[in-house]
């Protein structure tokens, strides 16, 4: 059987991972799940490691899971590696939207300065778990869902030799399967074209079974209030969307929207309810859920979090690998000429043809002109994000904020970064 190692495996969303691999145990099968933690997360991963442990049982299925905070000993022989952790925990991610807000600015965990800070602080371990992987099990593919996504895998391909990294996120998939549900189909009958970056990615050329309906969807799409569970749900402009041509991400409101989604989340400030402080609040009530021995099952109030569908995203990725499916799904991965407005060695989002020796993106051509701009722009951001957090640059990092969209001023960027820096000093070693 296989043996996954899941690095950040106290974290709240670890029995959506154990759910989709039960799923799927005939296909994949998993005879040693490993999850990992820190000290800090020691409890975490007692309480949810022991659901781990009802679900499998409940399942009954041959699957044993072990519970480790020594990453080394976890990682010996691993198949594949999965990462999921949250350097300086819920607490950092309250600081990134809150001190912009604070500056009135967008305060989002991947975008703008919370995104550059998440990046700062997640870079150097995700670093330095690629080296106990290529000392320790260095066949083993390594998944990684923490955030920001695609500047990490930006950072990783750039910056390591490190080959078989694949960076993932659930916003594709959720995107199809929404579009599936305003059709009301199944979603295996849908297909999609997924090209952009992280956090950033259209959904183009929609057809059901083999016909093309991408204007039929965008005219759905625009009438519906898609979203995901982090992200409010305020209207895109319906005539803007149709000339567009492409389904935007949730996300794509940050930029689009920006003025009411910075009013919404200021209002959201004020109360202290940033999405983080919401967020806290939730895992305290899972973390309540889980602790019931009687609970082994993954509860529904988990679909509350925005990471729904992620075991799905993650568990096919690793089936289609382990099983050279050969099937497509939308990972972050380096272009090669995949999407014509990015260079080869860039990290894109992209819907790739999935192998067992990994993703091969499909040749998706020129973006529509309409998004290049937006797209490139954020591209530069990524690429001087990863090179700050890389090399400590300070220049980079302040170049970063100035050039980023949700950013309205120069000087303001200066004094974000500077308070920035200090209140995360403690998770910054590269500063
Ligand atoms: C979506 C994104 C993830 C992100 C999550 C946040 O799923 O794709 O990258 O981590 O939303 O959800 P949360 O419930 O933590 O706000
Ligand atoms: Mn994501």
């Amino acid at each position: 059987g296989l043996k996954i190692v899941t690095i950040g495996g106290g974290s709240s969303y670890t029995p959506e991972l154990v759910e989709g691999f039960i799923k799927r145990h005939k296909e994949l099968p998993v005879s040693e799940l490993w999850l990992v933690d820190i000290e800090a997360g020691k409890e975490k991963l007692e309480i949810v490691g022991n659901l781990a442990k009802r679900m499998v049982k409940k399942a009954g299925i041959d699957m044993k899971i072990y519970l480790t905070l020594d990453r080394k000993e976890a990682l010996r022989g691993a198949d594949f590696v999965t990462t999921q952790l949250r350097v300086g925990l819920l607490d950092a991610r309250i600081k990134d939207e809150r001190i912009p807000l604070s500056h009135g600015v967008i305060g989002q965990e991947t975008n703008g300065a919370g995104g550059l800070f998440k990046a700062l602080r997640t870079i150097p371990v995700i670093f330095d778990i690629l080296k106990d992987v290529e000392e320790l099990c260095p066949n083993a593919w390594v998944i990684n869902f923490t955030n920001p996504t695609g500047i990490i895998t930006e950072a990783v391909f750039r910056y390591t030799k490190f080959k078989k990294y694949i960076g993932l996120c659930n916003v594709p998939i959720h995107l199809k399967n929404n579009v599936a549900k305003l059709f009301e189909v199944d979603s295996d009958r849908i297909s999609m074209d997924f090209a952009g970056l992280n956090h950033m990615v259209y959904g183009l050329n929609v057809s059901l079974d083999g016909e093309d309906i991408t204007k039929e969807a965008i005219d759905k799409f625009v009438q519906s209030d898609i979203s995901m569970q982090n992200i409010k749900s305020i209207d895109f402009n319906s005539d803007f969307i149709k000339s567009l041509g492409a389904i935007p991400c949730p996300y794509h409101r940050y930029y689009y929207k920006t003025k009411e989604m910075l009013q919404d989340e200021l209002q959201e400030y004020k109360e202290g309810k940033s999405r983080a402080e919401v967020v806290k609040e939730l895992e305290g009530q899972l973390f309540d859920l889980y602790k019931d021995e009687k609970l082994d099952i993954k509860p529904p109030q988990l679909e509350k979090r925005g990471g729904a569908y992620y075991s799905d995203a993650a568990c096919n990725l690793i089936s289609s690998i382990y099983n050279d499916k050969k099937d497509i799904q939308v990972v972050n991965t380096l272009n090669n000429g995949s999407i014509r407005d990015f260079r080869d060695d860039q990290a894109v989002e992209v819907s790739s043809v999935i192998t067992k020796t990994g993703p091969k993106p499909l040749s998706i051509g020129y973006l529509p002109e309409s998004v290049h701009g937006l797209v490139s722009q954020i591209k530069s951001f990524e690429l001087l994000a990863a090179k700050a957090a890389v090399y400590g640059d300070y220049n980079s990092a302040l170049l970063s904020l100035c050039i980023n969209p949700l950013i309205p001023s120069d000087d303001l960027a200066k004094v974000i970064l500077d308070e920035m820096l200090e209140a995360h000093k403690e998770y910054l070693p590269q500063f």
